[in-house]
């Protein structure tokens, strides 16, 4: 899930990247187009579900403008099939299609950035809090159906036109609060399993964008590392202005997310400015600026 609001605010960095005048040859990119996650497992629907309920206070504390609970967490977010993500961008076609000259239509799908971000909950909830997975898959297997399914979804984008994709590896997942509390056990350290899940599913993801990449030479296929960066604000907080890396604002900060993090949440923190975390599974938007940032950074030339 961290991703999934990584991914919102990575729009705003990518616009701040590619409206500045420095793209390569004279670039330009008419959209920059965003899909979530629980690509993998649309299954999984529940947890998240009660997740994105997050249209009340305190959510939204901190926006411009003062207090306005969206519920941001949901913004767009249903986390149904990625297919129905899927059929609603081919009807976004089909309108530009009317809407332009087809050529333009054309030019507008393959010259925008398409986003992915997947994972995330696949490993955090599906694999490690659910016991079906685990029944039928190990790790190693389950990371091989997840990284496969992921380029079947990228091969989709590509014959629906896109041609520069990027995708965002799974974070330090095992560090984030309600992991540490759930899987740490009583020092509340990292939960391992899912950090190992996650590097395991980042590196069959890598290999096979490079695979992609060689059979579809004409995309831009960007792998983009959110593990390394996240880590480095995980063990280095201060070089990033942050104190507080293991609890969230809200309430204890150890288990609070969605529902449970309410205005009657008790010892919610009065200023989150230090916070890695939001709530217990939430990075707060100081976070995902610097972490989309890191990320990005060196990256964005590579989609041109
Ligand atoms: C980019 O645009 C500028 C201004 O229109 C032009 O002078 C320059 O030659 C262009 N560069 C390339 C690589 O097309
Ligand atoms: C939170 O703390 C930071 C750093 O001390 C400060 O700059 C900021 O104004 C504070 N925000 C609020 C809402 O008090």
């Amino acid at each position: 899930m961290p991703l999934i609001i990584l991914c919102y605010s990575t729009i705003a960095i990518i616009f701040q990247h590619v409206s500045s005048a420095s793209l390569p040859n004279n670039e330009t990119v008419p959209a920059v187009i965003v899909f979530g996650d629980s690509i993998v497992d649309p299954g999984n629907n529940n947890y998240i579900e009660t997740l994105i309920k997050c249209n009340f206070p305190p959510y939204g504390r901190d926006f411009v403008g003062g207090n306005n609970p969206t519920g941001r967490f949901s913004n767009g977010l249903v986390p149904s099939d990625i297919i129905d993500q899927l059929d609603m961008f081919k009807e976004y076609i089909m309108k530009i299609k009317e809407a332009f000259d087809r050529n333009i239509a054309t030019t507008i799908v393959s010259k925008s950035i398409y986003i992915v971000c997947i994972g995330s909950d696949d490993i955090a909830n599906t694999y490690a809090q659910t016991p079906f997975r685990r029944a039928q898959y190990d790790i190693q297997s389950y990371t091989d159906f997840m990284a496969s399914e992921a380029s079947k979804f990228l091969q989709e984008l590509y014959g629906i036109g896109a041609r520069r994709i990027g995708v965002f590896s799974i974070p330090v997942i095992g560090c984030v609060p309600s992991q540490r509390t759930i899987g740490g056990g009583i020092l509340r350290s990292c939960s391992d399993s899912s950090n190992q899940g996650a590097i395991l599913f980042n590196s069959k993801l890598s290999s096979q964008m490079v695979t992609l990449q060689t059979k579809l030479p004409d995309a831009r296929f960007v792998y983009l590392d959110s593990y390394t960066p996240f880590l480095d604000m995980l063990q280095n907080p201060t070089k990033y202005g942050f104190e507080e890396t293991d609890k969230g604002c809200c309430g204890t900060g150890n288990i609070e997310v969605g529902i449970l993090c309410n205005r009657y949440s008790i010892d919610t923190c009065s200023n989150s400015s230090n916070y890695l975390f939001w709530d217990s599974y939430h990075p707060t938007e100081k976070t995902y600026n610097v972490l989309s940032s890191l990320v990005l950074d060196n990256k964005i030339n590579d989609f041109f």
